[in-house]
């Protein structure tokens, strides 16, 4: 009912990695040292089947037990952020305007330390497969995997990640049956009127007022077009218009977030935002062009694997340390892509006060590797338990 003693007795090299990958971090698909790194250890734990090159610098290696049995997949991203480090650690970033400020590195050592003690004990039957995936936060790395065939070429049959979350107790896992993480689209609008001198606006048709009365009527589609008990967010983040006091501008630019976890209600929102640019364009005399793209999906959890997963993260912390239904988040995550394609949960691991998630701040936190290791190593142990 602990931390496995084994891992903990490495606690001190996974920190010691994890600071290394904090000061290297890498963006989206050009993970080239983070994956060179994680080869190296990997080989150094006696792992021989090492498969690169997926997502271009994605791998999958391959952990045989001591008897056959199905392969289960364990997934860690390695990306960074384009964010410029304010920590002020003697392991900062050396890369200037890039940090690991998702922990991602905290991600791809836990996985690295649940290899190692797998690669040493071999106590399961079949196969665990590690998942190193570029590209979570820009690029869907997970997509690109599981579109090259990753899940069947090595026979995959179900997937299970781990994120850690600033500002949950320390050591506390919680995840839920069911939608996790919502799907997330971006849209885009380029307004078009015509400008002129801002103190004759008659003879202009003004962007500015166009694009601000988008803004509002788009928040429409939320408390006015949709269900009440559907979860959705609509959020425009930014607009850009204009280059001085006396000039009413030729357009406008604005674009945004949209989540959701219902089909139903992300098809809404397109149509709904299409037919209101349109209309409120030409209520102002504009013409206004919507791009609306669709990226991740919702990150759905299978109800069984999830509570599977919160028994096997109950026999590390300890079952009050465990929030097996903690329902649903906004945020979105591209394992979504996985768990459409296998069965298998998504959790998260609290690792105390400190900075949020893509803060310039945020650093993560290493006292819950081993804890993170440990879940990976005993999922392993008791999804492909011995027979003999
Ligand atoms: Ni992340």
């Amino acid at each position: 009912m602990a931390v496995i003693n084994r891992i903990a007795g490495y606690s001190e090299e996974m920190a010691a990695w994890r600071q290394h990958l904090h000061a290297h971090p890498e963006l989206a698909f050009d993970c080239v040292n983070t994956a060179a790194f994680v080869v190296e250890r990997l080989k150094a734990f006696g792992i021989e089947e090492i498969h690169g090159g997926f997502a271009k610098t994605g791998l999958v290696a391959l952990i045989h037990g001591k008897e056959p049995g199905p392969v289960i997949g364990l997934r860690a991203d390695m990306d960074a952020l384009p964010i410029p480090e304010e920590t002020g650690l003697d392991y900062a970033s050396m890369v200037p305007g890039v940090m690991h400020a998702c922990g991602h590195d905290g991600h791809t050592v836990m996985l690295l330390g649940a290899a190692r003690y797998l690669a040493e004990t071999r106590n399961f039957a079949g196969t665990v497969a590690l998942i190193f995936q570029p590209a979570e936060e820009d690029g869907g790395g997970a997509n690109v995997m599981v579109q090259e065939g990753v899940l069947d070429r090595f026979g995959i049959s179900e997937v299970y990640a781990l994120h850690n979350a600033p500002g949950v107790p320390e050591g506390q896992f919680y995840t839920t049956p069911g939608p996790i993480m919502a799907a997330v689209d971006t849209f885009h609008i380029h307004v078009k009127g015509r400008g002129g001198h801002g103190a004759m606006p008659h003879e202009t048709a003004d962007p500015v007022i166009a694009a601000c009365g988008i803004v509002q009527a788009i928040q429409t589609i939320v408390s006015r077009n949709h269900y009440a008990l559907d979860d959705l967010v609509i959020s425009v983040t930014q607009i850009h218009t204009g280059t001085a006091e006396n000039i009413i501008p030729e357009t406008a630019y604005i674009n945004g977030t949209v989540r959701t976890f219902a089909k139903e209600v992300q098809a809404l929102v397109q149509k709904r935002m299409a037919e209101i640019v349109q209309g409120v364009a030409s209520g102002y005399g504009v013409t206004a062009e919507l791009t609306y793209d669709v990226w991740y999906p919702a990150t759905i959890n299978t109800p069984e694997k999830a509570a599977f997963a919160a028994s096997v993260a109950a026999e590390v912390v300890g079952e009050a340390m465990v929030i097996p239904e903690a329902g649903r988040e906004m945020g979105a995550e591209d394992f979504s892509y996985m768990l459409e394609a296998r069965p298998g949960a998504y959790l998260f691991l609290g690792q105390g006060e400190g900075a949020g998630l893509h803060h310039a701040k945020y650093n993560f936190n290493d006292q819950i590797a081993p804890i993170g290791a440990s879940f990976f190593a005993r999922l392993a142990e008791r999804a492909l338990p011995l027979k003999g």
